[in-house]
């Protein structure tokens, strides 16, 4: 048994079923629930916010891995934490005391991540590494789902493996590549289109564990 954890991207669930669309990916085994929170600024798109945070709150015992892709993320921490987020992660682009933000989120009890845009060196989290809970590589330039995956992050992914915390891809992550992104030292995979765009992404969740798993650096 590996220790790879599957994160579907809600990004790409049919939200008029959204129910059904967790507990597709419960029976799957996906380990975390990724949301993907946009606010027009940082990045091209607004997608969804607080309510839904509480609403999935209530539905699924999943951890809830939130991901702000939003200008001044020190403004809506308590908001997401309040709503039951397990994990927030914050773009390190947009956190001018990235230090005093992860402190904050660790001292209400819940995880801190910091994401790096694909232009972002990984060395941007190096002085703040010991004290996260993950580092997000996007493979991806975050705005949109179904995105084509960039080899060229497979470096950066090594890099922030090497800080010793668990770190999470996300974006154009598939069958083709979750063998090489786990390889690389991938501990957390996020996938949005490789799963809800299937016919049943159940089986896509498993089928994405088994690839990941058979290439996994870790025991
Ligand atoms: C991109 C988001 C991703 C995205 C993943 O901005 O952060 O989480 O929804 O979707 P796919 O897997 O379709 O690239
Ligand atoms: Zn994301």
């Amino acid at each position: 048994m590996g220790r790879i954890k599957i994160a579907p991207s809600i990004l790409s669930a049919d939200f008029m079923h959204l129910s059904e669309e967790i507990g597709k990916i419960e029976v799957g085994g996906a380990d975390l629930v990724h949301i993907d929170v946009m606010d027009g600024h940082f990045v091209p798109n607004i997608t969804i916010g607080v309510p839904v945070v509480k609403a999935l709150r209530k539905f699924t015992s999943l951890p809830l891995d939130v991901h702000l892709m939003i200008d001044n993320p020190e403004l809506y921490i308590d908001d997401f934490i309040e709503a039951g987020a397990d994990i927030i992660t914050f773009h390190i682009e947009v956190a001018d005391h990235a230090h005093r933000l992860v402190q904050k989120i660790k001292s209400k009890g819940v995880k801190a991540g910091a994401a790096l845009n694909p232009s972002t060196h990984h060395s941007a989290v190096e002085y703040i590494a010991e004290d996260l809970d993950m580092i997000l590589i996007m493979t991806v330039n975050p705005g949109f789902g179904g995105q084509k995956f960039l080899e060229g992050m497979l470096p950066k992914i090594k890099a922030a493996a090497k800080y010793g915390v668990d770190v999470e891809v996300d974006g154009g992550i598939d069958l083709d590549n979750a063998g090489k992104v786990a390889a690389a030292g991938a501990g957390i995979i996020v996938a949005g289109t490789s799963v809800f765009g299937t016919l049943y992404p159940a089986d896509a969740v498993k089928n994405l564990r088994v690839e990941a798993e058979k290439h996994e650096l870790r025991p």
